[in-house]
């Protein structure tokens, strides 16, 4: 496995970072646009040392027109995955000479496959290890037991994940899952601080990126998750040639960002004070507003547990 070397702080325990800088570098293993492969079946790699769950695995990737190649070990799956290039990787939790959660890490970490869909396959006891301080996480999980139904929609979403970046020419994208506490999200903020230190960004830029992150993490945690700590919180980090994109999502039931009479907002900045006062809350109702001042584009989806932020490199793209 090939880790880049752009002087990671090791502190941070080589997270490798997608350099905007390095696009068209012959050795840096960009994306291989693999055109063959919508010829080819894809297929897909399943890693399970149990051999029933394997094969249960493997004939449902069968059902969906997809090659299996089995493997039942954290090296086999390694080797099979510089070998053969999957499609996509289905990963159980636990592996004879490994701990599947540290496998998906790798995986993710490094720049050749960090773009190889990965679904983790994990029984309901295992959710606790997603939970616990900051993973870079999977593309998906599928807890067990579930239906051939749920299973083929991780495995398209997964897919559908994969084929869109090719076309978009995204470099690298991370997801960080992270435990609701402010101090692991203050410990993702820094390894996304390292990330970033390898784009073009300045660092006024950095900065900015950095405090709309705490901001919307803080929030999630808060208003999202209720502080909640078993909760968990994922960043993305995307880049591609023309932007950094930070996703951050909650589990919490979301909220209507145009209905927000106790927060600030750019035509009355204070007028909110008032009514934070009569609700009994603490001083704020900042928070959105400054983030969304912060980056080029600022969105949340239709439910509001999910908040898109987008930072151009430059030059800014045109209106
Ligand atoms: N992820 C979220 N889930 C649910 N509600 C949220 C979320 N993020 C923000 N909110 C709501 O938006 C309000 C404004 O957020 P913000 O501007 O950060 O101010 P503050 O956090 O100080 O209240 C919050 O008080 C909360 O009601
Ligand atoms: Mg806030």
């Amino acid at each position: 496995m090939e880790y880049l070397a752009l002087g990671v702080r090791a502190r941070h325990n080589g997270i490798e970072p997608f350099s905007a800088e390095c696009f068209g570098c012959a050795e840096g293993g960009l994306i291989s646009a693999d055109s063959t492969s919508k010829l080819m079946p894809r297929t897909v790699l399943v890693v399970d040392d149990e051999r029933d769950n394997n094969d249960v695995l493997s004939s449902l990737v069968q059902a969906r027109g997809l090659d299996p190649v089995q493997v039942f070990s954290g090296a086999q799956a390694i080797a099979a995955v510089a070998e053969r290039r999957p499609d996509l990787i289905l990963l159980a939790p636990t592996l004879p000479d490994m701990d599947g959660f540290d496998l998906c890490d790798r995986f993710k970490r490094s720049r050749e496959t960090n773009l190889i869909p990965i679904v983790m396959v994990t029984a309901q006891a295992d959710a606790h290890k997603r939970a616990s301080g900051v993973r870079v996480g999977a593309n998906g999980y599928l807890v067990k037991p579930f239906t051939p139904a749920k299973l083929h929609e991780a495995m398209d979403e997964a897919l559908a994940w994969h084929e869109e970046h090719q076309q978009k020419g995204t470099t690298g994208e991370i997801h960080f899952d992270i435990r609701s506490e402010l101090t692991f999200l203050a410990e993702a903020n820094d390894m996304l601080a390292d990330l970033f230190a390898h784009t073009p960004l300045t660092e006024r830029q950095i900065k900015d990126l950095k405090q709309a992150i705490m901001e919307m993490g803080g929030n999630a945690i808060e208003w999202g998750h209720r502080k909640n700590t078993d909760l968990v919180l994922r960043i993305t980090y995307r880049i591609d040639p023309k932007a950094v994109t930070l996703i951050i999502q909650d589990e919490g039931p979301g909220f209507n960002p145009r209905q927000l009479p106790h927060a600030a907002s750019e035509e009355d900045p204070i007028g909110h004070i008032e009514i934070r006062n009569e609700l009994g809350l603490r001083e704020g109702g900042f928070g959105i507003m400054l983030a969304r001042g912060m980056v080029d584009r600022f969105h949340y989806n239709s439910r509001g547990n999910v908040v898109t932020m987008i930072k151009y490199i430059d030059p800014p793209p045109a209106e």
